[in-house]
């Protein structure tokens, strides 16, 4: 078995075979066989737009409705459509948008008080791919995730994020937020993947089953040559939670 380590496929002037070897999974009564703790499917599927940034392909949401199948998707960080274009594949209902379209998802008048946008609508399977903080900026808008100045002020706004989205979750009903580290020279490693589970935590959430390290095939950083060294992070976690 040839097996690259794909940081070294920058320099390769020739195709390379990228293989890796992973456990077997145990057979079992999953409609989603290939969905394991190792997401390793690279094919995006016709949905949402690859060049959008941070466009997160839609096989994982597909497998994630059809393990779980819910009956109404909730998608307020809709980015390019993917989870919506997935919705609309397998016919499921959805409520789709994003600060692009005018919608914070931090913003708690969009879910509390008599004329707020989503007073006592429920869903049963929420999707969400927020900013891994200021790694890709999104929209203008002071309000998106991405334009937090700080760390703590980043980390206080997903905090209203995932309180918002547990508040319009049903009882019983899964959450599944894919979330990546990050880092940078000013702050170091910032483990937002951990960040992420604590707030869900403290939200009254709790987790529904193993992560899901999704390959992060196609990343736009993967292409980069960096001078200094250091252990490249080839993956994101999305992590699932029941209220
Ligand atoms: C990682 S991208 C999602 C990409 C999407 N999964 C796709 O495949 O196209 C994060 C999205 O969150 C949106 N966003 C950032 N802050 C937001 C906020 N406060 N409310 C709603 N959406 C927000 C950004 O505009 C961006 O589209």
């Amino acid at each position: 078995m040839n097996i690259v380590n794909p940081f070294y496929a920058a320099y390769a002037s020739e195709p390379v075979q990228l293989m890796a070897k992973l456990p077997r999974a145990p057979i079992n009564g999953s409609p989603v066989p290939g969905l394991t703790s190792l997401y390793h499917n690279d094919a995006p599927g016709e949905f949402g737009d690859r060049s959008y940034p941070g466009n997160c392909g839609g096989n994982l949401i597909h497998d994630l409705l059809q393990f779980f199948k819910p009956k109404h998707v909730f998608d307020p960080m809709s980015g390019s459509g993917t989870c919506r274009d997935v919705c609309l594949d397998l016919g499921i209902e959805h409520w789709s948008s994003d600060i692009h379209d005018g919608f914070d998802l931090s913003d708690p008048r969009n879910f509390f008080g008599d004329n707020a946008l989503l007073e006592r609508r429920m869903f049963d399977f929420v999707w969400i791919h927020p900013p891994y903080w200021r790694m890709k900026l999104y929209a203008s808008n002071p309000d998106d995730l991405s334009r937090a100045p700080t760390l703590e002020d980043f980390l206080e706004r997903c905090a209203r994020v995932i309180g918002h989205c547990a508040y319009v979750l049903k009882p019983g009903g899964k959450f599944a937020i894919l979330m990546g580290d990050y880092s940078d020279r000013e702050r170091g490693f910032v483990p937002l993947t951990y960040h992420t589970k604590r707030l869900a935590f403290e939200s009254g959430l709790t987790q529904t089953c193993t992560d899901i390290i999704r390959f992060s095939h196609g990343a736009s950083s993967s292409r980069k040559v960096y001078r200094s060294s250091f252990i490249p992070g080839l993956h994101d976690v999305c992590a699932v939670f029941t209220k």
